[in-house]
C-alpha cells in the first residue's frame, strides 16, 4: 500500500479539497498509471454532491474522476499488454465478476457485479474506489486501455466516458451514413456525440438551450441547429429523426423530442437527471418509437473508440485547468459554461 495525492470532497456540501488517499501495490495483474490528465464529467458532480442518492449513495471522504489518461509506471508480473513508459488509459470501470452473460458478452459495463472506477466497494483495501482526481491508479489489466501516440492527452481524457458513452449506443442503433441524428446539449457528452455522429457520415442536427453555441456546433460537425427554447424551430423537425440522443442532466420536456422521431425512430437517454422525467406514452405509440438509455460501453468497445478515435483524429475539446480550479469548474459546469469539458492537468498536484 502507498499514498496517493488526491483531491477528495468529504460531504455532499463541501468543497473539493488536498488530501492523501491508499492505493494498493500493483498485484501480478494490475498496472500502476502516473495520472497525467482527468476530464470532470456531470457525472462526478451528480456523485460528489449525492444527488443521487436514491439510486447510487455517496461514500465519503469522495475522489471522483473516470476520464483518466497517464503513463504506466510499475506492472504486475503476469502483466502482458503494457510495460513501464506506455501511455495507458481508465474509463469508468475497473472490475467486474468476468463470468456473467454481461461479461461473456464484453458488456462489463452492465454487469451486476460492476466495479466502478470511483464510489464502488474496493476489494482489495476495503472502503470504496478513489478515482482519477489523483496522480495516480492501480487498475487490473483488463480494464486498462491502450491510447492512439497521435492523438493530444488532455483531450483525449474525455473519450474514456463522454467519448464512449456517446459511442456505443450510436453504433448499436446504426448510425451511418444517410441517417438523420439528432444530439440533445451540447455538453462534454453532446459535443462528443457530434463529432461522432458526423464521422459516421449522418446528418446531424444540435438542440441546445444556449443561443451562444451555434456557431461551435457547426464547427465540431452539426449540419444544423435548433435553440430549443423555441417550440415553433423544433416542430419544424417533426417526424424524420431516425435516433436522437439525449444527453441532458436535467429536467427538461422529452416528449417534445419524441415527436421529432419517424417510424421506428430511437431515442435513447445517456443523460442522467436525478428526478424522473414524465413520458407521454401517446408519442411513443404513433410511430412505434422506441425511448431507451445506455451506459458508457465494454471494455473492448471502449478500446474500438479510442481507435476509431485515432484513425479519425477526434479528441474532445478541452479546456485544461489545473486541480486547484475543480470547485470553479464545477459551478461553470453547471451554468454550461464550459467548451466543452474540463480536463485536469494532474502536473498540479505537485505542489500539494
Ligand atoms: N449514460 C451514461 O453512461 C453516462 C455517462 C456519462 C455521463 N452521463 C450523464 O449525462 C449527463 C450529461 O453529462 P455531461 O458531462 O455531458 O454534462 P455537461 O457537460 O454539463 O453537459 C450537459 C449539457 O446539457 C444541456 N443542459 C444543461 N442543463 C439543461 C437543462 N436544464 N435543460 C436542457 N438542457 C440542459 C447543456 O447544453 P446546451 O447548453 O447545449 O443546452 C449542457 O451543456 C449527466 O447527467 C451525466 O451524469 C451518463
Ligand atoms: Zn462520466
Ligand atoms: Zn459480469
Amino acid at each position: 500500500m502507498y499514498n496517493a495525492k488526491a483531491y477528495a470532497v468529504a460531504s455532499a456540501t463541501s468543497p473539493f479539497a488536498s488530501t492523501r488517499i491508499a492505493r494498493r501495490d500493483p498485484t501480478e495483474h494490475d498496472v500502476q498509471i502516473q495520472i497525467l490528465f482527468c476530464g470532470i464529467c456531470h457525472t462526478d458532480l451528480h456523485i460528489a454532491r449525492a444527488e443521487w442518492s436514491d439510486v447510487m449513495p455517496t461514500a465519503y471522504p469522495c475522489v471522483p474522476g473516470h476520464e483518466i489518461v497517464g503513463r504506466v509506471t510499475k506492472v504486475g508480473s503476469k502483466v502482458a499488454k503494457f510495460k513501464p513508459g506506455d501511455l495507458a488509459a481508465v474509463g469508468c470501470l475497473v472490475d467486474s465478476d468476468g463470468t456473467c452473460p454481461q461479461c461473456k458478452a464484453g458488456l462489463e459495463q452492465y454487469c451486476p457485479n460492476l466495479i466502478l472506477t470511483y464510489n464502488s466497494p474496493d476489494k482489495h483495501l476495503g472502503g470504496v474506489t478513489y478515482g482519477g482526481y489523483s496522480d495516480s491508479i492501480v487498475v487490473d489489466e483488463r480494464f486498462v486501455l491502450r491510447v492512439p501516440s497521435n492523438l493530444n492527452l488532455a483531450g483525449t481524457a474525455p473519450l474514456l466516458c463522454a467519448g464512449i458513452t456517446t459511442y456505443s449506443p450510436m453504433r448499436h442503433w446504426g448510425v451511418t451514413k444517410g441517417k438523420k441524428v439528432g444530439v440533445v446539449g451540447l455538453g462534454g457528452l453532446g459535443h462528443m456525440g457530434v463529432k461522432f455522429a458526423h464521422a459516421l457520415g449522418a446528418h446531424v442536427v444540435v438542440f441546445t438551450t444556449s443561443p451562444n453555441k451555434k456557431e461551435d456546433a457547426l464547427r465540431l460537425g452539426a449540419d444544423e441547429v435548433v435553440v430549443s427554447r423555441n417550440a415553433d424551430e423544433i416542430q419544424k423537425h417533426a417526424a424524420s429523426f431516425d435516433f436522437i440522443l439525449d444527453a441532458v442532466p436535467a429536467d427538461h420536456d422529452i416528449n417534445a423530442y419524441i415527436m421529432l422521431l419517424r417510424r421506428d425512430g430511437n431515442i435513447t437517454l445517456v443523460g442522467a437527471p436525478a428526478k424522473p422525467l414524465a413520458v407521454a406514452a401517446f408519442g411513443l405509440l404513433f410511430g412505434r418509437r422506441s425511448l431507451s438509455g445506455s451506459l458508457i460501453g465494454g471494455i473492448a468497445e471502449t478500446q474500438e473508440m479510442l481507435d476509431f478515435c485515432g484513425a479519425h483524429n477526434i479528441t474532445s475539446d478541452v479546456e485544461v485547468i489545473p486541480i486547484q480550479k475543480v470547485n470553479e469548474a464545477y459551478e461553470r459546469m453547471l451554468k454550461s459554461d464550459v467548451k466543452y469539458r474540463f480536463s485536469i492537468d494532474l502536473a498540479s498536484l505537485k505542489s500539494e
